[in-house]
């Protein structure tokens, strides 16, 4: 009989003892959220682009196509291509301004006539040819062809051109979707810088 009493006591005294201890609480808070911080921090540190980024590595592009490669820290064209396209907008060319050229498809073999306000990979396409593009806004390189009969300035003006620096340029190569003929020439698509 002391034996249960004892037993009964010894627990209801434990049962005390841990109801006070929870009681007082541990003093343990919780850290503040700072994920909002963070995320705010991190979004602020990313430049903004208007270009879509999943269309940046989901079609064609690749990461390669995504940021332009440069030797020895070159800057982009960029300056110099705004400065010289500058308020070029096709769609401002009146009928009467409208020219065509002959332009050759060198691995398709043929020659078509594009016009001043027609760019290069939309009629390509219009000939059913598989040509590579992704952004089609001049913001990477997935579309990037070679003029190989001189600088890409010579031949074509760029609606608008984010990708390519002067010494691609020099080196004939254009981006086809923002790329509108002022001559004759002979490309070779699918060749990147
Ligand atoms: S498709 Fe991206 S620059 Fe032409």
């Amino acid at each position: 009989m002391d034996t249960i009493v004892s037993v009964a006591i010894g627990a209801a005294l434990t049962l005390v003892v841990v109801a006070v201890h929870y009681a007082r609480g541990t003093g343990w808070e919780p850290p503040a959220d700072i994920s909002q911080d963070v995320l705010e921090q991190r979004a602020a540190a990313v430049p903004e682009t208007d270009f879509p980024e999943p269309m940046n590595r989901s079609i064609g592009g690749g990461a390669a196509g995504a940021i332009p490669s440069g030797e020895g820290g070159a800057e982009l064209a960029e300056g110099d291509e705004e400065e010289e396209d500058e308020g070029f907008d096709p769609e401002a060319i009146a009928d009467d301004e409208v020219e065509y050229y002959e332009i050759e498809f060198a691995k398709e073999g043929e020659t078509i006539e594009i016009a001043n306000n027609e760019n290069i990979l939309d009629m390509g396409e219009e000939e059913g040819w598989d040509l590579p593009y992704a952004c089609r806004q001049g913001q990477c390189v997935s579309c990037a062809g070679q003029i190989q009969d001189g600088a890409a300035l010579d031949y074509i003006q760029h609606e608008h051109n984010e990708a390519l620096f002067d010494d691609d340029l020099d080196d004939g190569y254009c981006l086809t979707c923002v790329a509108y003929p002022t001559d004759d020439f002979t490309i070779e698509t699918g060749e990147q810088p």
